[in-house]
């Protein structure tokens, strides 16, 4: 079994990033819930544990605490921030408030010779680093010494080399750490020991082991929609069983300009994957007449897709397997399914909502992984890169960016102006520096004048937006001359658009997509 390396979480915003920080390293890792038995900790055999950050105070009765057996264990163990001060707590030390709160930069004084900060080269020791934190460690538990001291905490970093547990007050997960992937790896590698076996070529291998296992002679099928997790799906799916694979390409009606005759043009024509396209666009747009309220378009749309896909998978005999993309973000906000903590729940599914009484088995094979190292994998298996780096696509597609009631007509307008959008950020090296860009089609007339004539047409708001995680995110400050660019095109090349908006909200209290 390769080094692996547990993270406690105690409802840090940050934990997440802790997770993919480690594993940038080259070492596997994963979230559970702060309290977690102590069984299941000797279970997942640890090489080390770090301990996340979190909004309680480690001094207070109740205060949430790792199972106390893991300080017998041998290993390593790292605290950020809270995790730092519940260790100070249950390890004899004592934890205050901090008269001083510390939230944003920080300068910390380090002692560069100590085993977690070796390798850091700053000027006079001085590493700019990113708190939050309400509450200091007063007095630290026995056999640990400081080495790290800020203005407003003694103690921002503790260490006890013989025992290898070390305490940071600051986030060296966030990138406004300077150094912090230094830190990290300096506790996985010299600290942990652990080795550097979680590279893109071993994950594809141990996937594919694990599936051919599994699935034997068993026949597959995967609803495939050309978004980035269920391409990297197909890809490794047809490595690892070839023609046991069956995709189903349902085309809505939905999609983006040419989208369809790509995903073909890729899967079917390029990598030789028996995919089925079911060209279903009648049938969700009249599903979809006369409806306007978006929740309602949304459950149409998914319980549609339902229909069909079960309709082509029901003509297909010996099928034993449903494959879907499910990634490591969806497993642990899907209701906290591992962490049991308040994390947000998401209510977006790749499949929207399966039928209770499915005999099909699922098989999720990117379930332990984080969005860049799907993308990462699928670029290893061969699937072109504008696929994998490609912006998210909503599963209700258009069907959520046409506000108010979805017609083919609004849809055709919305997919020639989307796609000008698109090809001009493309062509401005544009694309790549935000995260999200999309077009929405505003179902209100506005008058216009075109050489000498009055238009009365309809209006287009583009959305570009800057995020990590999507939860929250900024309006991209694209330039003037950019946008300006963008606007006299779509007006001048798609007939039946008068006027072009674009969105200066942020998320919150504006959601990404305008529904
Ligand atoms: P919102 O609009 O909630 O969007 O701020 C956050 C991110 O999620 C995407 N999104 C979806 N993705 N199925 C998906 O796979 C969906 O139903 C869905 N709805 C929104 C949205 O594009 C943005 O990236």
């Amino acid at each position: 079994m390769q080094d692996r390396i547990l993270i406690l979480d105690f409802g840090s915003q940050y934990t997440q990033l802790i997770a993919r920080r480690v594993r940038e390293a080259g070492v596997y890792s994963e979230i559970y819930a702060g309290d977690l038995d102590h069984q299941q900790i000797r279970n997942f055999n640890p090489s080390g544990i770090i301990l996340s950050g979190g909004p309680e105070s480690a001094f207070i009765d109740d205060a949430p605490r790792a199972a106390s057996e893991i300080f017998d264990m041998g290993i390593p163990i790292l605290g950020i921030c809270y995790g730092m001060q519940v260790m100070a707590e249950q390890l004899g030390g004592r934890v205050k408030p901090s008269t001083h709160r510390e939230f944003g930069y920080a300068e910390v004084n380090i002692d560069s010779t100590n085993k977690l900060f070796r390798g850091i080269e700053v000027e006079n020791n001085c590493l700019e680093v990113w708190m939050s934190h309400g509450d200091v460690v007063e007095n630290l538990p026995e056999g640990f010494v400081v080495n790290g001291t800020s203005n407003n905490s003694p103690a921002a970093a503790m260490a006890n080399d013989e025992t290898c547990f070390y305490g940071l007050q600051f986030h060296p997960e966030v990138t406004h750490t300077n150094k912090g992937q230094v830190i990290i790896e300096n506790f996985v590698h010299s600290i942990c020991e652990c080795g550097k076996d979680w590279t893109p070529g071993n994950i594809i291998e141990k996937d594919i082991n694990n599936i051919r296992k599994e699935v034997g002679d068993d026949q597959v099928l995967l609803g495939l929609s050309g978004g980035v997790d269920s391409s990297v799906v197909a890809a490794l799916l047809h490595k690892a069983i070839g023609d046991q694979l069956t995709c189903i390409f349902v085309d809505n009606g939905l999609l983006r300009l040419n989208e369809g005759d790509q995903v073909m043009e890729v899967f079917s024509k390029h990598m030789s994957l028996n995919v089925i396209r079911v060209n279903a666009e009648q049938i969700f747009l009249d599903k979809l007449v006369g409806v306007e309220d978006p929740e309602e378009k949304r459950k149409i749309i998914g319980n549609t897709f339902i229909e069909v896909f079960e309709e082509q998978a029901s003509k297909l005999s010996k099928v034993k397997w449903l494959a879907q993309g499910t990634i490591y973000p969806d497993v642990i906000e899907s209701a906290g399914a591992k962490t049991g903590k308040a994390h947000v729940i998401k209510s977006h599914h790749n499949v929207a909502g399966l039928p209770e009484n499915m005999t099909l088995k699922l098989i999720e094979p990117l379930r332990d992984l984080f969005k860049d190292e799907v993308r990462v994998i699928g670029k290893e298996l061969g699937l072109p890169s504008e696929l994998v780096e490609r912006h998210p696509f909503p599963g209700p597609g258009l069907g959520v960016r046409i506000l108010g009631e979805v017609k083919k007509e609004y849809a055709d307008l919305l997919r020639l102006a989307d796609s000008i959008f698109i090809e001009e950020l493309f062509s401005n090296d544009l694309y790549h520096q935000i995260s999200q860009a999309f077009s929405v089609f505003l179902p209100v007339r506005s008058v216009g004048v075109m050489g000498d004539g009055r238009k009365y047409d309809y209006v287009i708001a583009l959305r570009a937006v800057e995020t990590s995680d999507f939860m929250t995110a900024n309006w991209a400050k694209l330039p003037y001359d950019f946008l300006d660019h963008v606007s006299t095109r779509i007006i001048n090349e798609v007939e039946g658009i008068s006027r072009v908006t674009y969105d200066i909200s942020g998320k919150p209290p504006a959601t990404i997509e305008w529904e």
